[in-house]
């Protein structure tokens, strides 16, 4: 059996499902997404991505497309029929459809909602968090508010593909202060040379990560030293250790930043500790 899309009510062949060319998400990217790892076929961090989904649309005034309830059964059931066991949920709300016009539409429309799953191979995830990847940093030219979940991801996208071609597998974004944001689509991390584990705080203009915040209840409970303060590339470069965070990556060592090593190039024990601690919680939280 193939993979099976939902879209606004109806489950679909992947290959065959299709959204309005009116859809404010195609046409303005108005609108919000998620994503979460599916262990063993259950949703991991599920509460964390729910609260931040609310959120987004409530940013953005959109309503909520049906109850959380709701929601976690559709996303059950997509996995179930994908037959996934490892991997990942997408979701994707947007306004509605509605003739093209800048401002929301002023007759209500139903958001419209588009869920699909994808496969994980997490031997081949962890042989790379084995092996470390590199990153390269790139000027933070988005916009004013990335704490929202939005899919207007060009220049994520852009500073994603600047990566991919000198060879690394993440960009850093890096503030008009010279201090690291976070990444095209990942939390970024160090551990400095003092032992303190290092991320910028929430307050600045980037995504609240939920493998981020969860990560953060590991390291209280593993007594960790922590600081939530922005740091440089040249940082990074002194630090022992560094690391990005996200639902796709979960904890994954960096070993080089703008084609320079980290310590030894190697990744390092804490960020690989912490790797295996947010896989076991996500595992017996999973629902
Ligand atoms: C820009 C950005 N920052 C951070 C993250 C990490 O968020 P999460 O841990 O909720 O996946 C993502 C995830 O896609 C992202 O796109």
């Amino acid at each position: 059996m193939g993979r099976v899309a939902y879209v606004n009510g109806r489950f679909a062949p992947h290959g065959q499902a299709v959204v309005h060319i009116e859809d404010r998400g195609y046409q303005m990217a108005d609108a919000v997404y998620e994503v979460w790892a599916l262990f063993d076929g259950r949703l991991a961090d599920a509460e964390g991505h729910f609260v931040r989904l609310e959120r987004s649309l409530l940013e953005l005034a959109i309503d909520m497309p049906m109850s959380r309830k709701a929601l976690t059964i559709v996303l059950k059931e997509a996995v179930r029929r994908n037959r996934i066991r490892e991997g990942l949920v997408y979701l994707q709300v947007s306004r509605g459809v509605a003739p093209r016009d800048h401002a929301f539409p002023t007759t209500p429309v139903p958001p419209a909602v588009v869920i699909t799953v994808s496969a994980v191979d997490r031997a081949a995830s962890d042989a790379r968090a084995a092996q470390g990847v590199g990153v390269i940093t790139t000027p933070e030219n988005r916009w004013g508010r990335c704490d929202i979940k939005t899919v207007g991801l060009l220049p994520n996208a852009l500073a994603k593909q600047k990566a991919r071609a000198a060879g690394a597998a993440e960009a850093w974004f890096v503030d008009e202060l010279g201090f690291v944001t976070e990444g095209a689509s990942s939390n970024a991390w160090i551990l400095d040379q003092d032992g303190v584990l290092r991320t910028r705080d929430t307050n600045a203009n980037i995504l609240r990560g939920i493998t981020r915040r969860t990560l953060l209840q590991v390291i209280a409970e593993e007594g960790l030293k922590l600081d939530e303060r922005p740091f440089t590339p040249q940082d990074a470069l002194a630090a022992r250790e560094a690391f990005i965070t996200s639902a796709g990556n979960i904890v994954q060592p960096v070993v080089s930043v703008d084609g320079k090593p980290v310590a030894h190039g190697r990744p390092g024990p804490v960020a690989t500790k912490l790797r295996r601690l947010y896989i076991e919680r996500a595992k017996a939280t999973a629902i």
